[in-house]
């Protein structure tokens, strides 16, 4: 219990890391063509606040947008409190905390000092054909007048609260809406995520996998890893976008050079499949199915491998149930465990040193993190 508490608070306080307009622009960068005509919504973003609102203001024209829509959600702590645009409203409700939409369609052009601030939130409403509006709820992604906005956009582009993370792609999905979100690598291996990218209708996007995020953090928070423009960041190394659009990377082909042999990839002890630590790795000649790390997923062209399932957390595919075993760990700690039938094992000749193995019948075992089974289908390179 004591757990789960301290898991819940460590995923909101991830559900308030703000996007830095630099990684927003970055990514953007590759899907002009894809941005045309469209309507964005943006369903976790104050427009004072939310740099992802600030981006599509700015790149309204650039990109030719048909509309932008954002909604912000009552409960951000990091939205500031100037007084807001609602002048016939009582002035302790002028803050921009409280709820609210706002819809631009039009943007004259913006020649801006590139920060973009509630003058600029009040030079775009000055012109008619954007309005902004309270909302009736709390603003919330699952509320029925944020369905509404949904309905109406093409494509949703933000960064979602992490702990809703599954949610919300399940109703961009059950709604039939592209979307470029920021997420978690972790979730690559979540069921509902998982299942997305091996049906080809979501993949990762083109910032590096592999180098993570700084994000903005309340000025509140007492960890963080710099501080630029009296502004706190905080470093998430697994943070990578996820998208339903089309990224030209995965129509690459991953230039496949080794051969196989029986020593350097050892088949499962419980998957019929061979082991590849790397997937620079991935043999050219091997037929089979082939278990490689969740990194593979960033270079996935469905045209060059298929899918097959993934160890640890859904469709795994194990041809094998271990009886209890006994685990050593490191510092030489014995435990009766009955961990080797959650995931990928390898059985080994001996004791590895400073690596915890697991012992069944005299036999020694080790364990692998999530493997991605794939098979190749396509060229080799
Ligand atoms: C990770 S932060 C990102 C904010 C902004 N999209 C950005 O990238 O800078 C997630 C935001 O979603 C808001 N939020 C939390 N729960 C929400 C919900 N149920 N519906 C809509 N927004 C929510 C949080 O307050 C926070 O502002």
């Amino acid at each position: 219990m004591a757990k789960k508490t301290l898991d819940g608070a460590k995923q909101a306080r991830q559900d308030e890391f703000y996007t830095q307009l630099n990684d927003i622009s970055t990514e953007m960068h590759y899907y002009k063509e894809q941005f045309k005509n469209k309507v964005i919504f943006c369903n976790c973003d104050d427009p004072y606040e939310s740099n992802f609102f600030k981006y599509f203001a700015m790149n309204f024209n650039f990109l030719g947008l048909k509309k932008l829509i954002a909604t912000c959600y009552r409960g951000s702590p990091i939205a500031n409190t100037q007084l807001s645009l609602f002048a016939d409203e009582p002035i302790e409700d002028r803050t921009t905390k409280a709820p609210h939409k706002i819809e631009i369609t039009e943007v004259n052009d913006y020649n801006g000092d590139g920060a973009f601030n509630l003058a600029d939130v009040e030079w775009l409403l000055a012109n008619k054909k954007n309005v902004l509006t309270r909302l009736d709820g709390d603003g919330d992604f699952r509320s029925q007048e944020c369905i509404e906005s949904l309905k109406e956009s093409d494509i949703v582009v933000t960064n979602p609260p992490f702990s809703y993370f599954r949610e919300f792609v399940s109703i961009l999905v059950e709604h039939k809406k592209d979307f470029l979100i920021i997420g978690n690598t972790n979730a690559l291996t979540y069921k509902e995520v998982f299942r997305l990218i091996k049906n080809n209708q979501m993949r990762t996007g083109y910032t590096n996998f592999n180098v993570g995020m700084y994000f903005f953090v309340p000025d509140d928070w007492k960890k963080y890893h710099k501080i630029e423009n009296g502004q706190k960041l905080v470093r998430v190394s697994t943070s990578c976008w996820f998208t339903s659009l089309e990224v030209k990377k995965h129509k690459d082909y991953i230039t496949l050079y080794k051969k196989y042999t029986d020593e350097e990839y050892p088949h499962y002890d419980n998957f019929d499949a061979i082991e590849v630590s790397k997937v620079s790795d991935i043999p050219m000649d091997w037929e089979g199915v082939m278990g490689v790390p969740i990194t593979f997923l960033d270079k996935y062209n469905p045209e060059q491998f298929e899918i097959v399932g993934i160890t640890k957390t859904w469709d795994g595919r194990a041809n094998k149930i271990y009886p209890n075993q006994t685990q050593i760990g490191t510092d030489g700690s014995e435990s009766v465990v009955s961990k080797l039938n959650d995931g990928a094992v390898m059985k080994i000749d001996a004791p590895p040193k400073n690596k915890t193995y697991y012992v069944v019948d005299k036999n020694y075992y080790i364990q692998l993190y999530v493997r991605v089974l794939i098979r190749r289908i396509g060229a080799t390179q």
